[in-house]
């Protein structure tokens, strides 16, 4: 059976950005293609790129846990399960690391911006991290992987190494695909629409978690930063702001852009910021009260055995191929 695979980092509450980018995605291909198996994960390995307090993540690790199936992923067809318990991983991740080049890694758009914010000293593991990314993908033989815009860099690095792989060693990986939404594939932060919505943003206002009290959802989308002309129309590089609510309107509603700025062509943005705000609210409240069954349920531990189960075995019988090819074992 092919595979289709992701993962998001537990740094954080994920953000309407990763739901729209990511989860929503999951959800609505999962849907959509019955004849492939589904293999969702927490990266929390990748978690680690930059510091973190041991006890927030391992909180925010089971929060994401539920949120996977909160959002409406079907657990019938899901192979859901936390990375650090899948210890191939790790080993993978460092053979990768030896298929790619530093040049390579110094080009992540990624790793260039946040190593500015890191104070306290890059650490290794954010510039090896994509080597990480690929063998996530690569021990499954992923056909495909949903992601946001954001995470495409790496994947055609992922692809690259591959390639570099197959090359060198004979065909061992399939060369995996990304799938983009169709909208929503990148949400802009609320008070500054040219910087994509990041959960470890320090701007608490311009980003929407998927967790927060939705009177303060309703807050932050009323003071979106927008412009003076008053006008609801979509222009990415004059009005980034309205043009990032347009997209997040059309995401959630399978709308047509055109259609909403038709619907408001006579219509001030107060009336259109009310209009939205119902919107993502609705969406989030269902999420949160499905959420609220998930978190402290023994069935979501089942879920995860099972998963680092199924997980742990096609990933082991991948490695040990990987491994003989490379010239390990006696
Ligand atoms: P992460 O945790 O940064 O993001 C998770 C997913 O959310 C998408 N995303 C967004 N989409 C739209 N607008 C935004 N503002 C936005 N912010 C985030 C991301 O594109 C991503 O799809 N390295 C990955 C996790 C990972 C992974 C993997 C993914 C590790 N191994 C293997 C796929 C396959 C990451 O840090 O995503």
């Amino acid at each position: 059976m092919k595979i289709v695979l992701s993962g998001i980092k537990p740094t954080g509450i994920p953000t309407l950005g990763n739901y729209l980018g990511a989860l929503k995605n999951f959800v609505k291909l999962q849907n959509e293609m019955k004849d492939y198996d589904f293999f969702i994960f927490v990266a929390d390995l990748h978690a680690l790129t930059v510091p973190q307090d041991p006890k927030e993540l391992k909180d925010n690790i089971r929060k994401l846990c539920a949120l996977y199936l909160a959002v409406g992923l079907n657990p019938n067809n899901l192979t859901l399960f936390i990375q650090s318990e899948v210890k191939e991983h790790v080993e993978l991740g460092y053979l990768m690391q030896s298929i790619a080049y530093m040049g390579e890694l110094e080009r992540m758009t990624q790793y260039k911006d946040k190593k500015q914010k890191q104070v306290e000293g890059v650490s290794s593991a954010l510039f090896t991290y994509p080597a990480l990314m690929a063998a996530d993908i690569l021990l499954y033989d992923a056909t495909y992987v949903p992601v946001g815009r954001d995470q495409m860099q790496h994947l055609e690095l992922t692809r690259t190494l591959a390639e570099r792989f197959n090359h060198r060693y004979g065909d061992t990986f399939t060369i995996p695909q990304g799938i983009e939404p169709k909208q929503g594939t990148k949400i802009t932060d609320l008070q500054n629409p040219t910087k994509k919505m990041d959960k470890s943003s320090e701007n608490d206002k311009g980003c929407i978690y998927l967790l927060e009290d939705t009177n303060r959802i309703r807050k932050k989308i009323k003071s979106a930063v927008t412009d003076l002309d008053g006008c609801i129309r979509y222009d990415k590089e004059n009005k980034p702001g309205i043009s990032n609510l347009l997209t997040i309107y059309a995401a959630l509603t399978n709308m047509e852009i055109k259609d909403i700025e038709e619907k408001y062509h006579d219509k001030g943005y107060g009336i259109f910021k009310d209009d939205l705000a119902n919107i993502v609210v609705n969406e989030i409240e269902g999420i949160q009260n499905n959420y609220q069954q998930w978190i402290n349920s023994p069935k979501l531990d089942e879920i995860l055995d099972q998963g680092r189960i199924k997980a742990t075995k096609v990933a082991q019988k991948k490695l040990e191929i990987v491994r003989k090819k490379m010239g390990y074992g006696r």
